[in-house]
Parts: C-alpha cells; structure tokens; sequence
C-alpha cells in the first residue's frame, strides 16, 4: 500500500476499553501502542524518504486534536483520571481513552466515552460476562456509543478452546442486544501474546474474523459529527475595532460556507455568513471540529452561548426539558437544587423539577428515587431559568450533552443527555396584571422586602421575627411572618427533613414570599433553611436590596441548653432523625446582611437591630 497517499485522507477513530481490573486492559493498549509504533515507525522513515510532508502534517494535526481533548476537561474542571493515548497505522489515526477500572467507573467512563466512536470491552475468557460488562455496555449505550468490540481476551488461558469463545459470545449477545448498537464484533485475542490483536493467531484456526486493529481500521463509524445539521456554539464575540465584529468557537457539529443562510437558535434572527476568518486567512468552508470565527451579512444581535444554526435546520429551543443525567459527585442529587448547566458555550442555572426513576445498571430496571447518589443514573425532567438550544442527544452529541456544575465549588457533579423538550412552557405565558407593583407599594406606602431569618432550631428565629412584626404592625406596615412550624402545618404537610424535602421546603417558601413583595409586604421569615444553596435561591428570587438575610447566629451548646420544644433531647436520644445541628448540617452564612448573635444580645434588642437596618436602608 503507498502510505502516504493513505495518510492524506487518514481518517481518526476515537474510541475506549472498559474493563475489570484484571481483563487486561492496560496490556492491551499497551500491546496497540507498541505494536502500532513499529509500523508507524517504518512508514515514517519510508515517508521521510519521500517527503517531509506527511510526518508534520499528520502529527501536528493529530496531536493537537489530543491535546484538545484534555484541555476541553481541564475547563470543565473534571479532575478524573482519564488518559488519552494517540496512535497511528498506515490506514487510521487512533486515540484511546484509557479509564481506570474499577469504583469509580461509572464517572471515569462518562467522561472517556462522551467524544467516543467506538468502545472495546474486554472479557476475560475465564470469567466471562461480568456484572461489570453489562454495567459498563449500558453505560456506553447511553453515552450514543454505537459499535461495540466484544474482546474475549485471554483465550490463550483458556486452550483456545473456541466453545469457551462462542459461548461468551451467545452469553453477551442476551443482555446486548438490548441495547440498540448499530454492531457487536466479537473477537478472541490474546493481549499479553499478541494473538489477533494486530497480528493473526497461529492458534485459532477456527477464527475467522478480523484482528482487532484490522477491525478498528475499517469499521465504518457513520456517526461522524460533520454529517450533522451544523451546530456553531458562540464562544465569545471577538470586536477588535468598530469594522469587525465576528463570531469566535469551534464548529460543534457539520458544515458552513460563506453564503449560507444561519439563525441564531434562541432569538430566531436570521442572517447570512459573510466570510469564516482564520489566523491564517479566509476558509472556503469549516467543519466540525474547526475553530474559526465568523462574520455576517447582517448586524444581528448575539452573544456569547448562542448557537448558529442553519435556518432549515434549527436545534431546539426550551427552557424544560427531559434528560439522563448521571451522578459524579459523592453529595447527592438534590431535585430542587439549583446547579450550574454548562451547554455548549452557555451557563445558565439549572434545577431538576423532578427525577422520573433511577436505573439498575445490572437489570436495566427502573424504580422510583429521591436522589441520585455518586454514579448512579437517573432520568429527570429539568427547567433552566434561560432557554437553552439544544438537540436530542440521540440526534446529535455534541448539542446534546451538558454537564452540571456545583455553583460553589465549581467542580463537576454530573453529566447529561438531553432526551426532549417538554412544551409545556410553551402553551403557558405570563399575564399582565393591571395593578402594577409601583401601585401597590404607593398604596402601602413602603417597600416591600424579604426578611429572611436563619439559624439553628431553638436559635431564636421565630422570637425575634414576631417582635419585629410586632412593631412593623404597629407603625403601620403591612406585614406577614411565614414560620416554618406554621407552614410545615398546611402548604408544606407533605415535606419531612430529609435534605431533599429541605431544599423542597425553602423552594416554596421562597416563591410564596416573592408572591408577598408582589402584593407590596414586607415579608418575614423563619426557617432554619440550613443549606446556603437554597438561601441563594431565595435571594436571587428578588432584586437587589429586597432581600435581607438575617443570621440568627446562637451556639448549638445555647439552642440545647434551652431547647424549647424539647426536641433536641429527642434526637440526642435518637427520636429524630436527621435534626439539625444533631445528625443534619447548617452551613452557616457568609453574607448575611444581619447578622444577630443571641449571646450578646436579649430578643428585645435583636429585634431593635433588624428595625434599624430597615430603616437604614429606607423601608421604613
Ligand atoms: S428547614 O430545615 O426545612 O428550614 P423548618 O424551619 O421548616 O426546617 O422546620 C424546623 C422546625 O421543625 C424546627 O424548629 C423544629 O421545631 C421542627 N423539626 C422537627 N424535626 C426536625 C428535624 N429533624 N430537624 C430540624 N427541625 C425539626
């Protein structure tokens, strides 16, 4: 074969390899590595020969795209240990995510199989079909892999017996059928000898298929992001001088000229692509995969995290929708929370509104769940504060992936794959009210606002908020105190202390209040509301300054000491489950406006404090 006439249109062939600690991962891509250096070598100095060209052209390209792999997680702030390893034969270009085995897998899978064509699962002759291969099978089924390489490795151990091979092979064909691959090529091999791995078996006659890298050489991957609908994810909008105004990221998915019609997804504006702008001048044409920068015919409106599209050809667009979302962080899934959605080039809060079922990885059951714990998988409905652009996962990778970020830590909690859209926002608009909110506080004659008191139960909350009221009543001001007791006893009778009720708990709170500074109160509050998340949530439910947080800030020595309702001696005792303080967390607040410490001052003169602050700040 003339290599480098092949290596002009060498196309690459992303794929993984999961197995078990013992399957002889490593010493299988170990095994391609080295073998594949020696030809890759040879063909070098052959080619070197010839011309200089393809040794620079070829590599620098495909190591690049390696190196793009890594630095695309290493933003995205996922520290998992995922290799990804370049090699090279005469006919493709190969990179192989290599993922740790065991614990984990799950998480190190996601993140390795997420830009993966293909994924190789090893068995181990002598073991057979593991709880592990079906776990990991399933795991690649949901992340769009659509070719399988079923590795029965070690058959060296096992006499070359083919009865061995060709009953694994009907063993995992049961549970892999299942799962929709466009193929499942089984292959006997032996990793450690080199036996159809890249070199034909002397010891299995019987064999008739490929070698393992003479299938990955050829099999046909359709999946190919440059035949999808073209996907162009804003990454910033790049205006060096008044002339200049392009459109800078990298092609998610097909192909643009100059000429061709686009939209921009969430808006809907139309224009036309004027020139694709490169470093090293103007392209004829981008694909998936290029970074370029974009100009247009028209002065359209655009950010950063929109997506251009082609006008015949537009992602969805919706701020609901229902996806597979798979757990990475050891705190749990908490619906009601919200997270960070990171989507193509967007970030826009995010909450699950509801988790559907979680899935028996083994079984491919589903059963009901509160909470997706660490590796686990769950199907949900979520609703951003934004409408997002987005394609099914299913119809296109790499517009229909997101990853979920914890807001305070930043890292990565979890990855998803949007199934669709649901419409009910769509039939749903908002009603103009024809009193309007400057009407309404004219006619209480203050500000509305939030007091939203904090702290251990028995802290005092609820004391000081009532004399405060108190007073607020007094002078005039209309006023309500939503206490957390009282509440728990009508709207919220269905919300135990579980941290998932907890977060349930203040999401309503909060909303109801908004709805109270709507109708021009000043509203009161008093929940522990232990989790700085959800307080963050009610805070960003109102406009700046119309929520005050009040820490009611009383050692839980105090809170026990005088332990009002008796309830800390019952779950000291064991009677209460998950009581604050006790055997639930309170995250204290960094940031409240307020902040009342009971050890030095009486109810009296903490509620003098609050009305202070009011004033100061000109409510009343
Ligand atoms: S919150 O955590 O969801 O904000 P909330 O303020 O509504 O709690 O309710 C707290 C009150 O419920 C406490 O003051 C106490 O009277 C009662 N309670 C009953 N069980 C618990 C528990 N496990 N943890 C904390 N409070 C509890």
């Amino acid at each position: 074969m003339d290599g480098s006439q092949a290596s002009e249109d060498k196309t690459l062939l992303r794929f993984l390899t999961c197995g078990s600690v013992d399957d002889g991962k490593s010493t299988l891509i170990g095994r391609l590595l080295y073998d594949s250096k020696l030809i890759y070598e040879d063909q070098l100095a052959a080619i070197t020969r010839d011309s200089a060209k393809y040794g620079t052209t070829g590599e620098d390209i495909d190591l690049a795209l390696l190196v793009d792999g890594l630095e695309a997680e290493r933003q995205q702030g996922i520290t998992i240990d995922v290799a990804y390893r370049f090699f090279t034969t005469p006919r493709r270009s190969f990179i192989v995510a290599d993922t740790p085995g065991h614990e984990q897998y799950t998480r190190n899978m996601a993140t390795g199989a997420s830009s993966a064509d293909l994924a190789v699962i090893l068995i181990d002759a002598r073991k057979g079909v593991l709880i592990q291969t079906k776990r990991h099978s399933y795991i690649c089924s949901l992340l769009g892999i659509r070719h399988i390489v079923l590795a029965v490795n070690k058959i060296d151990l096992m006499g070359f017996d083919p009865a061995v091979y060709e009953r694994i092979v009907a063993d995992y064909m049961t549970f892999g059928d299942k799962l929709n691959f466009a193929s499942i090529t089984p292959i006997p091999l032996s990793a450690k000898m080199g036996d159809n791995v890249t070199r034909r078996s002397d010891h299995m006659g019987w064999y008739k298929g490929p070698t393992l890298v003479e299938h990955l050489e050829e099999v046909d991957v359709e999946t190919d992001a440059v035949s999808k609908p073209f996907r162009f994810p804003v990454q910033w909008v790049n205006r060096p001088n008044l002339d200049f105004r392009g459109f800078s990221g990298t092609v998610a998915s097909g192909i643009v000229k100059p000429g061709d019609k686009i939209a921009v997804a969430a808006s809907g504006k139309t224009s036309t692509v004027a020139r694709i702008v490169t470093a090293d001048g103007d392209l004829a044409e981008a694909r998936a995969g290029d970074a370029v920068t974009l100009t247009l015919a028209d002065e359209v409106d655009i950010a950063r995290g929109d997506v251009l599209a082609p006008t015949t050809a537009r992602p969805d667009v919706a701020d609901q929708f229902a996806a597979h979302v798979l757990w990475m962080a050891e705190e749990a899934l908490l619906p009601g929370r919200p997270y960070l959605m990171k989507i193509g080039a967007s970030y826009v809060p995010v909450k699950v509104t509801a988790l559907k079922h979680k899935i028996d990885i083994d079984t491919l059951d589903h059963f009901a769940a509160k909470t997706l714990t660490l590796n686990e998988i769950g199907f949900c409905n979520l609703s951003a504060s934004n409408p997002v652009a987005f394609d099914a996962y299913d119809d296109n990778r790499e517009t229909g992936a997101f990853i979920l970020i914890d807001r305070y830590t930043n890292a990565t909690v979890g990855a998803g794959m949007i199934s669709f859209a649901l419409r009910r926002s769509a039939n749903i608009h908002r009603q103009d009210l024809l009193v309007s909110r400057a009407e309404r506080e004219e006619l209480s004659g203050h500000k509305p606002v939030v007091l939203w008191f904090t702290g251990l139960s028995g802290s005092g909350k609820s004391t000081i908020a009532n004399l405060v009221e108190r007073e607020l009543h007094d002078r005039g001001i209309r006023s309500f105190l939503l206490d957390g007791d009282n509440v728990r006893h009508g709207l919220n009778r269905d919300l135990g202390f579980t941290d998932e009720d907890r977060v349930e708990n203040i999401r309503r709170v909060g909303e109801v209040s908004k709805l109270f500074v709507e109708a021009g109160l000043v509203v009161l509050t008093s929940f522990i509301s232990p989790f700085r998340a959800e307080r963050r949530m009610a805070r960003e439910l109102f406009a700046d300054g119309e929520f005050l947080e009040v820490f009611v800030d009383t050692p839980i020595e105090d809170c026990i000491a005088r332990d009002p309702k008796g309830l800390y001696a019952k779950a000291q005792r064991g009677e209460i489950a998950n009581f604050t303080g006790i055997t639930s967390p309170y995250e204290e607040p960094e940031n409240a406006e307020i902040v009342i410490k009971t050890a030095e001052l009486d109810a009296a003169a903490a509620a003098e404090r609050v009305l202070e602050a009011l004033q100061a700040r000109g409510v009343i």
